[in-house]
C-alpha cells in the first residue's frame, strides 16, 4: 500500500494546478496586482489620469474599457517597440497580463475571495532621490484656465552657477500633478530664453521646444518616472551663467488651477571623468502636402569619435506616426536604437538605455519618421488638414533625434561638436551643392570647399576625398574656437 503514497500526492498536485489555470480570474487574486504595479501609480487622486485605479469599484465599472485599452497596448503609456533597443524603467505589460485582464472583463469582472485582497500600493511623497542639494522653484504660481487646448510654457529660472558646476541627480516635483502632463529641461547660456520671458516668472509660450539654440540639457519628466541619477563618471554640464528652461506641458482639467513646479539638483562630488553631450539628428526641410498620408523625413550622421548613447529622446509634433533611428556600425552591424509604431506627441519622454550601446568612431545614425497628414489621423490639428511646414507652433512639425552620448573623456566634447560639424558638412556635399535648397550664401561657402577638395571635378565629394575634407573643417573650426 505504502508505495502509492506519493503518487497519490503527485496526482493531487497536477489536478490542483490545473484547476487553478482554468479557473476565471478575480481582482483580488489576479488583476489587483497588475494595476498596483503598472497604473496606480499615475491612476490616483491627484494624479494626472482622469481617474484613480486602486479598489475593486474603480476597475470593475471600467472592465471593459481597461480591457480594450491594454490590449491594445495604449496603455500603460510606453511607446518604444520591444526588441528595438534595451531601456530602462519599461512600462510595459506582457501577453499574459494582458490575457489575465481580457478574461477577467469578459467573465463579468469578479471580486474574489476578500481573504486574497491584496493592500493597495504605498506611494512615496517627498523626493524620491533624497534631499537635494538645491531646488529651484517656479519664483511664482502660474494660473491655467478651466477649459481649451493643452498649453506648453517656458519658464526661465537662473541657476546661479558662478563656475561651471556637474549635475549627478536630476528630480522634477510637479507642483500640481492633476494637470503637469510633462516637462523638459534646457540650458541657455545665451540670455534668449530671458528676452522671451518678458514678465520674470510668468513664463512663455513654446510648443515645439525653447525657440531657440540650447546649450545643454538636463533630460525631461513625465508621470511615473523615476529620477534618473548619470551613471559611473557622467554627469550633466550646467555652464556658469546658465538659464533653466522649464518646459511644461499642462493638460486642462475643466477647473482653474494653478502651478509652481520645482526641480531638484543633486551635484557630483566630483568633476566627471566622461564626457557628455546630445547628438542632434534632425532634418528641417519638412513640406507636408495636406492630404498626404505617407510622407517621410529621413537624416543622418557620422559620429567623428568612440561614443556610448546612454538615453535617446525622439521629437516630432501631432502628425508623426512612426519613428526609427538605428545605427549602423562599421563592421557592418545594425543597432536599432528605438522604434516608435505610434507615436503620440502628449506621451513625449527620454527613453534610457538599460545598459550604455557602444557607437564607434564612423558609426552612421540614420532616423526615418512618417507623417500622416491626412483627415484619417485623429490626432491632425487641421481639420480640413492643411500644408505643413517646419516650425515651433502646434500646427507646424519636427524631426529630431536627441541622443545623449558619453565620450571617453570630458575634454573630448568640444572635438566632438567640431567632429560633427565637419561631417554635417561632408555629407551635404556628398550630393554637390543644391543652391536653391540653402541660398545663395551658403552655397557660394560650400562651392569654395567644392573646388578645392572635389578632386576629380565630378561636382561632388567623392569617399576618397571625404576624410581631406573632413580634417579641413575640423581644423578650421579648431581655430575658430581658439579666437
Ligand atoms: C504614466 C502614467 C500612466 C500609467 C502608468 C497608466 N496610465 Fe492610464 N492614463 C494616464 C493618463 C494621463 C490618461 C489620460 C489620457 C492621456 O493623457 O493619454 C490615462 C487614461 C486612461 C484610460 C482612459 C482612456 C480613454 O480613452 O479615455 C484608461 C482606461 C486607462 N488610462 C487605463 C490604464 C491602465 C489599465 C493602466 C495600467 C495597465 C494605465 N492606465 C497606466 C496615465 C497613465
Amino acid at each position: 500500500m505504502r508505495v502509492f503514497v506519493p503518487i497519490l500526492i503527485f496526482a493531487a498536485c497536477a489536478w490542483a494546478a490545473d484547476a487553478n489555470k482554468n479557473a476565471v480570474p478575480t481582482f483580488n487574486h489576479d488583476v489587483a496586482p497588475i494595476l498596483y504595479k503598472n497604473c496606480s501609480n499615475c491612476h490616483r487622486p491627484g494624479e494626472v489620469a482622469p481617474f484613480a485605479l486602486l479598489t475593486y469599484q474603480d476597475a470593475a465599472k471600467r472592465a471593459q474599457q481597461i480591457a480594450d485599452i491594454t490590449q491594445a497596448r495604449v496603455m500603460p503609456p510606453w511607446k518604444a517597440t520591444q526588441g528595438y533597443g534595451d531601456f530602462l524603467d519599461v512600462r510595459r505589460l506582457s501577453d499574459e497580463q494582458i490575457a489575465t485582464i481580457r478574461e477577467w472583463a469578459a467573465h463579468g469582472a469578479p471580486e474574489g475571495d476578500a481573504a486574497e485582497k491584496p493592500a493597495p500600493p504605498k506611494f512615496a511623497s517627498g523626493w524620491l532621490a533624497g534631499q537635494p542639494d538645491q531646488i529651484f522653484k517656479m519664483s511664482q504660481p502660474y494660473t491655467i484656465p478651466a477649459e481649451g487646448a493643452d498649453l506648453f510654457r517656458c519658464f526661465v529660472i537662473p541657476l546661479n552657477a558662478t563656475q561651471d558646476e556637474y549635475v549627478k541627480t536630476v528630480e522634477f516635483r510637479p507642483g500640481n500633478r492633476k494637470i503637469v502632463h510633462h516637462a523638459i529641461f534646457f540650458l541657455d547660456t545665451t540670455g534668449e530664453a530671458r528676452k522671451r520671458e518678458t514678465v520674470p516668472g510668468r513664463g512663455y509660450s513654446c510648443v515645439g521646444g525653447p525657440g531657440l539654440d540650447i546649450t545643454g540639457s538636463l533630460s525631461g519628466w513625465a508621470p511615473g518616472a523615476q529620477p534618473a541619477s548619470a551613471r559611473g563618471g557622467v554627469a550633466h554640464t550646467i555652464k556658469k551663467g546658465s538659464d533653466l528652461v522649464m518646459q511644461i506641458h499642462y493638460h486642462l482639467d475643466g477647473r482653474q488651477e494653478q502651478d509652481q513646479s520645482s526641480l531638484g539638483l543633486t551635484f557630483a562630488k566630483e568633476p566627471p571623468t566622461k564626457g557628455l553631450t546630445l547628438y542632434v539628428l534632425g532634418n528641417e526641410h519638412i513640406d507636408i502636402p495636406a492630404g498626404d498620408s505617407h510622407y517621410v523625413v529621413k537624416a543622418s550622421g557620422i559620429l567623428p569619435m568612440d561614443t556610448q548613447a546612454v538615453a535617446i529622446f525622439p521629437h516630432a509634433h501631432y502628425l508623426c506616426k512612426d519613428m526609427k533611428v538605428d545605427a549602423y556600425l562599421p563592421d557592418g552591424t545594425v543597432k536599432p536604437l528605438i522604434w516608435i509604431k505610434d507615436w503620440d506627441f502628449n506621451w513625449q519622454g527620454a527613453y534610457r538605455y538599460a545598459s550604455p550601446v557602444p557607437l564607434p568612431k564612423g558609426t552612421r545614425v540614420e532616423m526615418q519618421y512618417t507623417y500622416d497628414n491626412s483627415a484619417n489621423n485623429a490626432h491632425n490639428p487641421s481639420n480640413p488638414p492643411k500644408e505643413v511646414k517646419f516650425g515651433e507652433q502646434t500646427t507646424n512639425e519636427m524631426a529630431f533625434a536627441f541622443i545623449s552620448l558619453t565620450l571617453a573623456n570630458p575634454s573630448d566634447v568640444a572635438e566632438f561638436r567640431r567632429g560633427t560639424r565637419a561631417e554635417f558638412i561632408a555629407s551635404m556635399l556628398e550630393n554637390g551643392v543644391d543652391e536653391e535648397a540653402l541660398g545663395p550664401q551658403r552655397a557660394a561657402s560650400l562651392k569654395m570647399l567644392l573646388a578645392a577638395f572635389d578632386k576629380n571635378k565630378n561636382g561632388k565629394i567623392d569617399p576618397d576625398e571625404r576624410d581631406a575634407l573632413v580634417q579641413f573643417l575640423i581644423r578650421r573650426e579648431e581655430r575658430q574656437d581658439r579666437q
